[in-house]
């Protein structure tokens, strides 16, 4: 019994008595002693980050800990060298893959500076989105019909603004227009395991709720969230299972929805202290 325990915890398995068809599965994201650099520059040192489907986990941590770098090594950027570790996506190695199969099998990086793509429509660029995924696994590309269906629901969604029909993706949009086509972009892919990096900056009040509430209809047994912020305003509505802190490099703090309340009042710097301390 005890010896099944370690395995189970070792291997971060879970089992589910009641499930007839898989008797145990690994947590659907699970990222093991994540090393990685730049320029020879080690950035993430040692990131260990189980994700499981059905809930919101939120990183914060000060400017410069390695949160957008986390996000992008998840999504393979390839600026980023991997020099140890593992991150599987439901038993997947991840780190093989290229950044469109990793989109493919349900990666998603809300990133927190948008690029503009002069010269291609939103509808455009989300048609050859959907399309290069459908053809990932086998599937004839999306009929126009139901293509168009998916495009109003999921503009309706996020209340994304009429005005840019026919645009070209972010070019001149305000800094508020560019997340909220994050999320629409996000809604269209229905990804795995979203990454939403500072999503919630720029955006003013109502935008916020709009966005939040486009991530809480999302939400579903079968995906999971990681929502990067710094403010605690974004976690008033979209509710973390888990917070995180990050901090050079390295997870020091985890907790409940309590901690970024905490830290909100505190600030970081006893926690900035003790990892000092401990990692000097
Ligand atoms: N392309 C790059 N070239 C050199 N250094 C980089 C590059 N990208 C990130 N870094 C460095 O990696 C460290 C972590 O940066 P990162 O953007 O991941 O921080 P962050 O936690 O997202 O910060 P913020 O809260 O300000 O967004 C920083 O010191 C940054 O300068
Ligand atoms: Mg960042």
């Amino acid at each position: 019994m005890i010896l099944a325990f370690a395995f189970f915890q070792n291997f971060s398995y879970f089992c589910d008595i009641k499930n007839t068809e898989h008797n145990c599965y690994e947590n659907m994201l699970s990222i093991k002693n994540l090393h990685a650099s730049i320029d020879g520059k080690e950035i993430l040192k040692g990131i260990n980050l189980e994700i499981e489907k059905g809930k919101v986990y939120a990183i914060m941590g000060p400017n410069g800990s390695g949160k957008s770098t986390l996000a992008s090594v998840l999504a393979g950027n390839e600026i980023f060298n991997v020099t140890e570790g593992s991150i599987t996506l439901d038993g997947k190695d991840l780190l093989a893959l290229k950044p469109e199969e990793r989109a493919a099998e349900g990666v998603f990086l809300a990133f927190q500076y948008p690029v503009e793509i002069p010269g291609v429509s939103i509808n455009n660029f989300m048609k050859a989105a959907i399309n290069e995924q459908r053809k990932y696994h086998g599937l004839e590309p999306m009929p126009a019909p139901e293509f168009l269906r998916l495009i109003k629901e999921k503009k309706e969604l996020v209340a994304l603004d009429k005005k840019l029909d026919g645009r070209s993706v972010n070019q001149g949009f305000s800094g508020g227009e560019k997340k909220k086509l994050e999320v629409f972009q996000m809604a269209m892919l229905n990804p795995k395991i979203a990454v939403l990096d500072e999503t919630d900056s720029g955006l003013d009040i109502d935008a916020l709720r709009i966005v939040a509430e486009g991530v809480n209809k999302l939400k579903s047994n079968d995906n999971a969230f990681i929502v990067i912020t710094h403010y605690q305003r974004l976690l008033d509505y979209i509710t973390p299972d888990v917070v995180h802190v990050l901090y050079n490099g390295r997870i020091i703090k985890t907790g409940d929805k309590n901690l970024a309340l905490e830290l909100e009042k505190t600030g970081y710097d006893d926690l900035k202290k003790q990892a000092d301390e401990m990692y000097k």
